[in-house]
């Protein structure tokens, strides 16, 4: 989504004045060009027209609020409703701004999907990619329960959350980290539990960005050397099929949960901009899904009014067009919506209906999260800290927000949560010698650049040398209020168990240059750990998937003196690990961007009051070359206005779907994270939960959020047997794949995430687990007739402990 609005505001500006901005890569980079092919565009150069835009219902609980919207709606006049769907500048990243004519006190809307940004005194939750590595759903609804209290808390509306545009299609996507996983039925589940917990605690949550949303460079339109609009924002191609089962999957689980808010992205689909894709808007999110809710533009990606509004845009953020400078006395500001929106009602172009319809959008979550009664005021440190344009400031009146109280501490007893959330979520990824977990070592050699405290300040929105990495960059960064480090974690620990020895080096480049013989002062010390990281930031794909800051090499520095060192990574996601077989490497962990507790919840891992249970939400492979089936498309040595295509091609074969397709050996499974004790699985039985016959096809019904009911309904239960076979206590994840019949539709992936559950168990504890198979689950896309089909012949259900790592089977046949 978006950066601060004054750093935008300063990015149109250096864009108009460089004439030429696409972004360059430096030498080395994964680098592709996909230019226009005229054969292909012709096939998906443009998407179907789905018109009219479908009109909010009220289905599925929301009847009540509708009617209060709907008499909110019919006292406005055609000015106020144009406000009411058009963003201003204001306290918070998005602001739509009262009328206190009718009691209304406006709309805050604020970053991002780890925090509130914008903030002071409030905490920095594990990313997203870290809870979907938890692998539990409570932990992913707690989570967002507490995030949504601090939102609301600080007058927080609106959450600018949770993401799952990118899905992770390419391993390099800047913005990977701040969703879940690649896979759609794991990011699926954490995207719905995600939207009930922050509206369970009153705040609107906010799907974003629809859709296929999969790189970062390119994203935008950008000025060509004629100091016109000659590149186009690149273009994701895909097929109808990979539409639904890939990107549109987790979205329809945030629809089901009611989700208030969709965020259009800002990239093409199929050709046409997302914020004006009335085939992706009005077919698939509003018809398809029965989505009730409005669909806010992302912020600057509105290219059009008239043409937006028919194809299903209904909130324009933050209101001002990226082609527009904004000059100190505020003129520029305008928006294609605003004003616009009154012009074209009265010149007859856009229905007073359509305009009608956008503002009950709004404002029926608002009245069915009861945001009308005592909601808490905008804490105004927000509007400090997020620094506003002095052009920012003309428009916004101060006066009914300075009397709030500033700096409100909203973070209760979160930090506990965060803690062991990120604890959970932290994956062992290699134990030798049973090396792990810590046993009162009596000296500790600490090396690496990802330790200590950052140099930077609390709010890290882009890359830094020297400090630990909680959590990435862009509008998904947050400010830290506290930010326990590895390094003081470590050295707490160290001094309440024995005082032991604690070394530390923290200068990457200093480290390499150390004579080997002088990296410990005496002997050999009873640990080393290499602290290692990488950043991803929105704006920017990843250039590399090794670690930054030379930390492979790092690894191996120490590894070739000390036998036995640890080595943690704090990533965004995907990183290479060549040392991963190095003898003297006895451990390996995987934790993420935990959050504000970072150090103590790998503490807690490490030395075993946590036993590990995270597992990965991707696969790791053996070479960033394995992950070419899916390019990221740059554009820096192309010319023309359509150029920047990204088609699609690999389809549904994405992360294990792909590296099972091809059978390539790989490092790290999807799936895959060790524990301190073992498991078994047995006895796995399947029933037939639905009673009479099963149709190929679901039941033609009325459309409720979520798509059509009957794909929700639950048609086999798999039960199976856990057993902890270990010597201490430990969380198992059990996980549930589907093999569809030989006879089924071509080119279907091997096997497909279906089922997953954590459950906690003492020394030979056994427990028996439940996977519910929903009709979506069992079904393909069936293109032709537009419905997910069930396929005809032999289902085959495998469980175990990665996709490739199954120790039960069992089929069934549907009839
Ligand atoms: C364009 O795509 C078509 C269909 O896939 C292919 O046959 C053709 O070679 C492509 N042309 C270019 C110039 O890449
Ligand atoms: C994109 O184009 C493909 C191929 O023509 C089509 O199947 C699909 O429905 C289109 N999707 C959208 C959102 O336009
Ligand atoms: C309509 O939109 C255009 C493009 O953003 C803008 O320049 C113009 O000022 C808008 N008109 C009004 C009345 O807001
Ligand atoms: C009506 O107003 C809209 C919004 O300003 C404008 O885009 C459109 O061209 C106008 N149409 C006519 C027929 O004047
Ligand atoms: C890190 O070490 C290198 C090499 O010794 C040195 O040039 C650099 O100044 C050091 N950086 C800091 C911040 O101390
Ligand atoms: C492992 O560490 C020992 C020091 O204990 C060192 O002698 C040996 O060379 C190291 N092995 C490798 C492969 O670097
Ligand atoms: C881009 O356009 C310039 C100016 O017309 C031309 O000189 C150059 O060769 C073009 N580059 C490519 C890659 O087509
Ligand atoms: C996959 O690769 C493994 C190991 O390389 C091999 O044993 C197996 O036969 C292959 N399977 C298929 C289906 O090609
Ligand atoms: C599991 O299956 C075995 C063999 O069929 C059976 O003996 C045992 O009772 C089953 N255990 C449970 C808990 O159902």
């Amino acid at each position: 989504m978006h950066l601060k609005l004054h750093f935008l505001s300063a990015l149109v500006a250096s864009i108009v004045a460089q004439h030429y901005a696409v972004p360059n890569r430096p030498e080395g980079a994964f680098s592709y060009i996909q230019p226009a092919n005229t054969t292909i565009l012709g096939q998906y150069g443009h998407s179907p027209a789905v018109y009219p835009s479908p009109r909010i219902s009220g289905a599925g609980r929301w009847e009540e609020s509708l009617r209060k919207a709907r008499k909110f709606v019919a006292e406005l006049t055609l000015e106020e409703k144009a406000t009411m769907v058009t963003g201003k500048p204001g306290p918070c990243t998005g602001n739509i701004y009262p009328i206190h004519r009718m009691g209304f006190s406006g709309l805050c809307l604020q970053d991002g999907p780890a925090a509130i940004r914008n903030a002071d005194y409030s905490s920095v939750f594990p990313a997203g990619v870290t809870i979907a590595s938890s692998w539990d759903r409570k932990m992913m609804y707690d989570r967002s329960v507490a995030m949504g209290r601090e939102f609301k808390s600080k007058g927080a509306h609106i959450a600018l959350a949770p993401a799952v545009g990118p899905l992770g299609r390419s391993a390099y996507s800047g913005r990977n980290w701040e969703g879940f996983s690649p896979d759609p039925y794991l990011s699926g589940v954490a995207m719905g539990l995600s939207v009930r917990g922050l509206q369970d605690a009153g705040v609107q949550a906010t799907a974003k960005h629809f859709i296929l949303n999969e790189q970062e460079i390119l994203r935008n339109p950008t000025l060509g050397r004629t100091n016109d609009w000659v590149f186009e924002a690149v273009s994701s191609n895909a097929d109808d099929r990979t539409m639904h089962e890939l990107y549109l999957w987790p979205f329809a689980n945030a629809v089901h949960e009611q989700v208030s808010a969709v965020m259009c992205s800002y990239q093409r689909i199929n050709g046409s901009y997302g914020c004006q894709n009335s085939k992706a808007l009005n077919g698939l999110l509003k018809e398809e899904l029965g989505f009730q809710g409005y669909v806010m533009s992302d912020w600057f990606a509105t290219h059009a009014g008239v043409a937006s509004m028919e194809a299903g845009l209904d909130m324009d953020m933050p209101g001002t067009p990226l082609r527009k400078v904004i000059l100190p006395d505020g003129s520029g500001y305008n928006s294609y919506l605003g004003g616009n929106v009154t012009l074209a009602v009265r010149n007859g172009t856009i229905s007073k209906e359509r305009v009608n319809d956008m503002v009950e959008r709004i404002m029926t979550p608002y009245f069915f999260l009861k945001q009308n009664q005592n909601f808490p005021t905008i804490d105004p440190s927000s509007m400090k800290l997020k620094a506003l344009a002095p052009s920012e400031q003309l428009f916004y009146d101060w006066e009914a927000e300075v009397t709030a109280p500033a700096s409100r501490d909203v973070r209760d007893d979160h930090g506990q949560l965060i803690r062991k959330h990120a604890a959970a979520s932290t994956i062992l990824l290699k134990n030798e010698k049973n090396a792990l977990p810590l046993r009162s070592p009596k000296s500790i050699y600490v090396y690496g650049n990802d330790a200590g405290d950052t140099t930077q300040g609390p709010l890290n929105q882009e890359e830094y040398e020297f400090g630990n990495y909680a959590v990435g960059g862009g509008s998904g960064a947050a400010r830290f209020s506290e930010h326990v480090t590895p390094l003081r974690a470590i050295q707490e620990r160290a001094a309440a168990q024995g005082n032991a020895l604690v070394q530390f080096w923290l200068n990457n480049t200093q480290i390499l240059e150390m004579d080997p013989s002088s990296m410990f002062s005496t002997e050999e010390p009873d640990v080393c750990i290499v602290m290692t990281k990488s950043w991803a930031s929105e704006g920017w794909d990843r250039e590399t998937l090794d670690l930054e800051w030379e930390g492979s090499a790092v690894v191996d520095k120490v590894a070739s003196v000390c036998s036995n060192t640890m080595v943690v990574i704090h990533s965004g996601g995907i990183n290479m690990m060549p040392f991963a077989s190095h003898p003297n490497v006895t451990a390996i962990i995987a934790a993420h961007y935990p959050g504000d507790q970072a150090g103590y919840s790998m503490v807690d891992v490490m030395y075993g009051d946590v036993n590990p249970s995270g597992r990965l939400p991707y696969t790791i492979a053996h070479n960033p070359t394995d992950y070419e089936f899916a390019p990221i498309t740059t554009g820096v040595t192309t010319n023309g206005t359509e150029d920047w295509q990204s088609w699609f091609d690999e389809k549904l074969f994405i992360d294990y779907r792909h590296f099972d397709k091809t059978n390539t050996s790989v490092l790290y499974e999807f799936g895959f994270g060790l524990s301190y004790t073992t498991f078994a699985l047995s006895n796995l039985t399947i029933h037939k939960v639905a009673t009479g016959d099963i149709e190929a096809l679901p039941k033609k019904q009325d459309i409720a959020p979520g798509g059509n009911p009957a794909l929700w309904e639950t048609l086999y239960k798999i039960e199976i047997m856990v057993h902890n076979t270990g010597h201490v206590r430990g969380a198992a994840v059990p996980q549930l794949y589907i093999t569809f019949p030989e006879q089924g539709p071509d080119d279907t992936p091997v096997r497909q995430l279906r089922g997953f559950e954590k459950i906690e168990l003492s020394t030979c504890g056994q427990q028996t687990v439940n996977f519910e198979l929903m009709r979506r689950d069992i079904s393909y896309w069936d293109v032709a007739v537009q419905q997910w089909r069930i396929p005809e012949g032999e289902i085959t259900i495998s469980a175990g402990w990665s996709s490739r790592d199954l120790v039960e089977f069992g089929t069934f046949t549907v009839a």
